[in-house]
């Protein structure tokens, strides 16, 4: 006998939940800093190019193996294909979802800590434009402070999965997405008051196209991947907890629609600012820790607006990790038999004990070096240039070719007739893209980030 699984309570519930494990770090730290080096408007239409030609296919390709077979990752392809090599391919996404919480937590636990520093009013003890960095670097450099900022983190983290998908992610995306979307709001209002914003908005607006490479376009794709978090299970298995009364293709548009949107509003907040007071807009990754408290201390009304900002990032980056460790639950859960409770204590324990060399790469382990990287940069790039894009190439092949067309539209089909009786031509398309697109383009991807890996070896042998 099987037990009673677990599911979503609305609709709503789950474009939230789903919204909410695609807007994350992704769109607030990692997509606008991405902008700013690469020339900021071109690199967006590219962008939003490679998120509408694969995103949004391999999106819904995901859903519906998780809505179709009501399982979690491994136990979805196993029930579709029979084989083992495609229940190992889940297998690999429950790794994914180890290895990135295990490093995605310690730069949340850095905006939780952000939240107390802006509250302190720390950032308006900065006296040069260099002290905001060095400022980061001590904190960072703080073994006390990382580790303790993401063990809290990931204790939240596990608090809001113990209580359940919906009494916990349900709830917690429904109460969390809205104030996500009233700050963001806020501080592009904030960011568009500002002196001189419209030159924050010509560099976001007006197209460089002198800096669009095949570099950038491999970028684009790639973050496409991590901002929509395909390519390890995650939106497989929100899948496996939904009605099959709700539309796929459309709820995978509104998640695609939010998701954009608000990378785009998270840009126009920060570039309107950054340039509003003279700074880098290509600082790189430490372009909100460093360059925004900066921004923070000239502009009126600073000390609250630091505030917004940093409890906006992390509840963006909450509901995102709250996802990553859905996945790796639904696993011990649904296949080996573990009692949900237990999985999420002994799964958060170990995730977290992972996480620690990647907390430490700041401090005490920053010689270490793998391949030349560090202990968190080294996790981040086999996860997110290796894993995600070779996940999301198996799961449109798995559809396109193993599972099959046919099969894959019956079942896409269910509640979503309106759609395929009135346009056809949707269908036609996701299965071209499928078919075609995605895995010529993630294939590119990959042996482009297969490369810098060779690059790297080479560099040491
Ligand atoms: N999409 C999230 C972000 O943009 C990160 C994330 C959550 C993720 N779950 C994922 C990325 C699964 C890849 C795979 O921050």
């Amino acid at each position: 006998m099987e037990n009673k699984r677990e599911s979503w309570g609305s609709k709503t519930g789950f474009i939230l939940a789903a919204a909410g494990s695609a807007i994350g770090l992704g769109n607030i730290w990692k997509f606008p800093y991405i902008a700013g080096e690469n020339g900021g408007a071109s690199f967006i239409i590219v962008y939003l190019i490679c998120i509408a030609v694969i995103g949004l296919p391999v999106l819904i390709a995901e859903i519906l193996i998780g809505r179709t077979t009501q399982r979690d990752p491994v136990g979805a392809f196993r029930k579709l294909s029979n084989s083992k090599f495609w229940a190992s391919v889940g297998g690999m996404g429950i790794v994914g979802g180890f290895l990135i919480l295990s490093f995605y937590a310690v730069i949340a636990g850095w905006a939780l800590g952000y939240i107390v520093e802006a509250l302190k009013g720390s950032f308006f003890n900065f006296t040069e434009p260099t002290s905001s960095a060095n400022y980061f670097n001590d904190l960072v450099g703080n073994i006390f402070w990382n580790l303790g900022y993401f063990i809290l983190f990931m204790l939240i983290t596990a608090v809001i999965v113990w209580a359940g998908i919906r009494k916990g992610i349900e709830r917690g995306s429904k109460i969390m997405m809205p104030i996500l979307f009233f700050l963001l709001i806020i501080l592009m209002i904030r960011g568009l008051t500002l002196e001189g914003a419209e030159n924050g908005m010509k560099f976001l607006w007006d197209p460089d196209w002198s800096k669009i490479g095949p570099q950038s376009v491999l970028i684009a794709l790639g973050h496409a991947f991590f901002t929509l978090s395909l390519g390890m299970g995650a939106m497989l298995t929100y899948g496996s907890y939904m009605s099959k009364k709700t539309s796929v293709p459309n709820s995978a548009l509104q998640i695609v629609f939010l998701d954009t949107l608000i990378a785009l509003i998270a840009g126009i907040a920060i570039f309107t600012s950054v340039f509003a007071v003279g700074l880098d807009p290509a600082a790189g990754p430490g372009l909100i820790f460093h360059t925004l408290p900066s921004v923070f201390i000239k502009m009126p009304g600073g000390y609250i607006f630091s505030i917004l900002f940093f409890v906006l990032l992390t509840i963006a980056a909450l509901t995102s990790s709250i996802s990553l460790l859905q996945v790796v639950v639904s696993y011990f859960v649904d296949e080996r038999g573990w009692q949900r409770h237990r999985a999420v204590i002994v799964l958060a324990l170990v995730i977290s004990i992972l996480g620690i060399p990647s907390a430490l790469s700041f401090n005490v382990l920053a010689d270490f070096k793998i391949f030349g990287l560090n202990f968190f940069a080294f996790v981040d790039f086999i996860a997110s240039n290796i894993l995600l894009p070779l996940g999301g190439l198996l799961i449109s092949i798995f559809v396109a070719w193993v599972w099959g067309f046919d099969k894959a539209l019956v079942n896409l089909r269910e509640g979503a007739e309106k759609l395929f009786d009135n346009n056809p031509w949707v269908i036609k398309f996701w299965k071209i893209f499928l078919r075609f697109f995605a895995p010529v383009l993630i294939f590119l991807v990959l042996l482009h980030s297969i490369g810098i890996l060779d690059k790297i070896i080479n560099m040491f042998s």
